[in-house]
């Protein structure tokens, strides 16, 4: 999750507005997932502004709305329907074709859900904008929702009647049900931009950023989404132990979704077809969104032991392995079958020749390698072999030495921590399982993933405040690295 913290509610409106703005300046057929309530309002009326002073274009823009009291006719005043017209639709030149609401007068809800569902999958949602309510609900996903579940009908419970009173003449006029999409309906919207606005939301806005997951608190959910924004006032944010995360603490630069660099070219150094996903596989999930990543397989491999094959069914097998292993990571796999792993240093020129050849083709900003502690033969060559390359290398390029499961990091040696959002290590142990072959001998992605977790719930305390101290919250699951330049080598 990206969170960004502003100082009060017309900020909030602003920022919304950039976000929702440059989404549709760069797809104007985009399809936005609409929210009700006060929240937004800022954030429509800064739409209607762009609209009339900068002649920003609706009409090729589609819309689903979230929810909808039931029953509701379309015209009574207190209809999400008539809100939405008169909050936003009416002010812009949108297409009313392209507008989706759920039926508030449907004879039959489950069906209208159901038809409402499909349309949405059909279409896909790109933006959903959500509010929070103060029992954490998202859209009328009240405490206690299946995380599974999908546009439908719901009873509203009485904290949400109780708020929602302040729109009613009285308590008793607040529809007790409604019709809202379902909370895998709105995770699957490939974005989400969540306003929290004011003092009465700071509990439910510490739960989503602090809270475990749980069905208890609908908006903890979005713990898992992997582009979900957080956009909250100081007041909304006064709970939070640590709102924004510094790019810096106490030295350790500290890498998120947020300040994640961007259009590099970045290659990762595997000795083994295998290592680079299970020393760093959650940190390329992250950056291979929006730079362009190499995974330079320096070996075979065929040395590992895989009952009843012969050496170059054990090559084709895992080479196999690490294409579907890229496949999940989005990284693009090369294959140098260096002569070292077979031979020792009998042709370390010839190696190093045809690696300077692959790294000057890629002309890369970064690489990943090894750390220098690490005490695998093949690991400590092929780091070696990259090394000497990178100092007569042209090119300042940066060295991310990573650590594995064999080969830990001592207090110290590491200078970047890298906060891996939950869907980030779960496509690191995919792509670990990929390595069949390997797993039945010793289990990769159990380590591995072991050791993210026992980073993320030791690295706060020990490293980023002190013993005893209240930790910081960054994720609970870390990647550990030693950044440093080739000038520093
Ligand atoms: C609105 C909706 C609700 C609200 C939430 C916050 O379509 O489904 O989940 O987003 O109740 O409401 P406000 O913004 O009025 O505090």
């Amino acid at each position: 999750m990206i969170i960004i913290k502003v100082k009060n509610y017309e900020e909030l409106s602003k920022k919304a507005a950039i976000i929702v703005l440059s989404e549709i300046l760069l797809d104007p057929s985009i399809t936005i997932g609409f929210a009700t309530g006060s929240t937004p309002l800022g954030l429509y009326q800064e739409l209607i502004k762009a609209h009339k002073e900068l002649h920003i274009n609706f009409s090729e823009m589609s819309s689903f709305n979230l929810d909808e009291y039931y029953p509701m006719t379309r015209q009574d005043p207190q209809s999400y329907y008539q809100f939405m017209f008169e909050n936003l639709f009416n002010h812009l030149n949108i297409n009313p074709a392209k507008l989706n609401f759920l039926d508030g007068t449907a004879a039959n809800a489950k069906i209208e859900c159901d038809r409402y569902e499909k349309k949405i999958k059909e279409n896909s949602i790109d933006v959903q904008i959500l509010g929070i309510g103060a029992n954490g609900h998202i859209g009328f996903n009240e405490p206690g929702s299946n995380f599974n579940s999908v546009t439908r009908p719901v009873e509203l419970c009485e904290k949400t009647i109780n708020d929602n009173a302040r729109f009613f003449s009285d308590i008793s006029l607040v529809p007790q049900r409604a019709l809202t999409m379902g909370i895998s309906t709105i995770m699957s919207a490939k974005k989400v931009l969540l306003l929290a606005s004011g003092k009465n939301k700071a509990e439910a806005v510490k739960r989503l950023i602090e809270g475990t997951i749980d069905e208890n608190c609908p908006a903890t959910v979005l713990q898992r989404h992997p582009h979900a924004i957080l956009l909250v006032d100081e007041e909304a944010a006064s709970l939070l132990h640590e709102d924004i995360i510094p790019d810096t603490i106490k030295g350790y630069k500290i890498v998120t979704e947020g300040n994640l660099v961007r259009n590099k070219k970045i290659i990762v150094i595997s000795p083994h077809p295998d290592d680079a996903g299970i020393c760093a596989g959650g940190t390329l999930s992250l950056l291979a969104d929006k730079n362009e990543v190499h995974i330079f397989v320096m070996t075979t491999g065929h040395r590992s032991f895989v009952p009843d094959t012969t050496k170059e069914d054990r090559i084709a097998l895992r080479e196999e392995e690490a294409h579907e292993e890229s496949k999940e990571l989005h990284t693009i796999p090369h294959f140098l079958r260096l002569d070292f792993y077979d031979n020792d240093r009998q042709n370390m020129d010839k190696d190093i020749a045809k690696v300077t050849e692959k790294i000057q083709s890629i002309d890369p900003d970064i690489i990943f390698v090894p750390q220098e502690s690490d005490p695998h033969p093949a690991h400590k060559l092929a780091r070696e072999i990259v090394i000497t390359i990178l100092k007569n290398y042209p090119k300042k390029v940066e060295l991310w030495n990573y650590e594995g499961p064999w080969a830990l990091f001592q207090q110290g040696s590491f200078n970047t921590i890298v906060s891996l959002p939950e869907p980030h290590l779960q496509s690191k142990i995919n792509a670990i399982k990929k390595q069949k072959s390997q797993l039945s001998r010793t289990r990769y992605d159990i380590a591995a993933e072991s050791l993210a977790r026992l980073r993320g719930a030791l690295i706060p305390e020990q490293e980023l405040v002190g013993y005893g101290k209240q930790p910081m919250r960054i994720s609970n699951n870390l990647e550990l690295y030693f950044v440093e330049t080739i000038d520093t080598l």
